[in-house]
């Protein structure tokens, strides 16, 4: 009897034990999803870099920065999409704002590095946003992946990413202070495969490496890295309709600037927080498998979408003659 008087105390201390961890745990999260203040940006410097500042997740972050006072070098490949978007930006809030014409598909790493190093001089430069990124059209074989498109996702999502923060590093660590945010995706973090989209979602994988590593060599300087990793936003390269789990980028811009200078690695809408415990639940064998499926489906559409293309060019050319 009093063994198992003493079993039972001890599997209800340990039971209890666990629901404290799960409480605190849950507790954690409310606070820094909801309540945990955000860093002063501006105390990190005056301008912010953003690249992939002409759509999607980037000009929104580009507007959020702006609305709270930070200057902005916006970075992209389309003058006509900067002049823009450096318009749009200087008459809603008035800051200033000065752009740099680079495409990343086009420009060798170092080429990248010396336009920013020229770009930023005598810039008091804080934050470092890497926003551009490249994902394929549509999902596909890794061996359907032509190699322009492989060169431009190893090259824009990768390389570039990697010799702009070797750029903007320098500065910062003179004066001690700035904060790095890699955007990369829950597709290398939160699922356990992204089938058919390997190629992005494996430069996604190394961002999210990168960050953690270099997070730690310069946390004692003064430096915050950080990688975001979100879930689907409603951009131009998901083509995705906003819904529950799938933000606009302006939402999205507005939660993950409050996460700017904490943790290495974030997943920043609370959304996608909840859904990535839900798919982190799940066997992965499971999840393998119905990734597959759904990227698979997709491959058929894209590929039927490219046919009827291709029907409709040649009959308009044989219209013509
Ligand atoms: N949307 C999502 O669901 C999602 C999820 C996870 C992670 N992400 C990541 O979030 C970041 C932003 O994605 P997004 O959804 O906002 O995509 P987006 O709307 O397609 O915007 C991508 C940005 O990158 C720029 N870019 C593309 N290729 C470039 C090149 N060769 N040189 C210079 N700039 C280039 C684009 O310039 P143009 O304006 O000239 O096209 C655009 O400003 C990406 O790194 C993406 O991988 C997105």
């Amino acid at each position: 009897m009093e063994g198992l008087d003493r079993f039972l105390v001890a599997t209800s201390t340990i039971g209890f034990i666990c629901v404290c961890k799960v409480f605190v745990k849950f507790l954690k999260w409310v606070w820094v999803m909801f309540l945990r203040p955000p860093k002063n940006l501006k105390e990190y410097g005056s301008w912010a870099i953003i690249t992939g500042s002409t759509d999607g997740i980037g000009k929104a972050m580009a507007f959020e920065f702006a609305s709270k006072g930070l200057n902005l070098l916006l970075v992209g490949r389309n003058p006509l999409k900067l002049e823009t978007t450096l318009k749009e930006i200087r008459e809603r809030h008035g800051v200033e704002v000065k752009f740099v014409v680079i495409d990343m598909q086009k420009v060798s790493g170092e080429e990248i590095a010396k336009r920013i190093e020229e770009a930023i001089d005598g810039l008091d430069v804080g934050l470092l946003v890497n926003g551009a990124g490249l994902a394929y059209p549509y999902a596909r074989f890794f061996h359907e992946v032509d190699l322009e498109l492989m060169d431009a996702i190893v090259k824009v999502n990768l390389e570039a990413t990697t010799w702009i923060t070797k750029a903007v590093i320098p500065s910062m660590l003179k004066k001690k202070k700035g904060a790095i945010v890699n955007i990369g995706s829950g597709s290398s973090v939160v699922l356990p495969s992204y089938p058919l989209v390997t190629l992005y979602a494996a430069t996604k994988g190394y961002l999210a490496m990168f960050s953690r590593c270099i997070s730690l060599e310069y946390k004692h300087q003064g430096i915050d890295i950080q990688c975001q990793v979100p879930l689907f936003v409603s951009t131009k390269m998901t083509k995705m309709k906003k819904s529950v789990f799938v933000p606009t980028p302006e939402l999205y811009s507005k939660t993950c600037t409050r996460w700017i200078g904490y943790e290495k690695l974030v997943e920043p809408y609370f959304l996608h927080s909840v859904q990535g415990f839900l798919i982190r639940a799940i066997p992965h064998a499971l999840m393998d498998s119905y990734m597959l499926r759904y990227f698979l489906y997709f491959r058929a559409k894209g590929l039927s979408k490219d046919s009827n293309k291709a029907k409709e060019t040649s009959l308009a050319a044989s219209d013509s003659q």
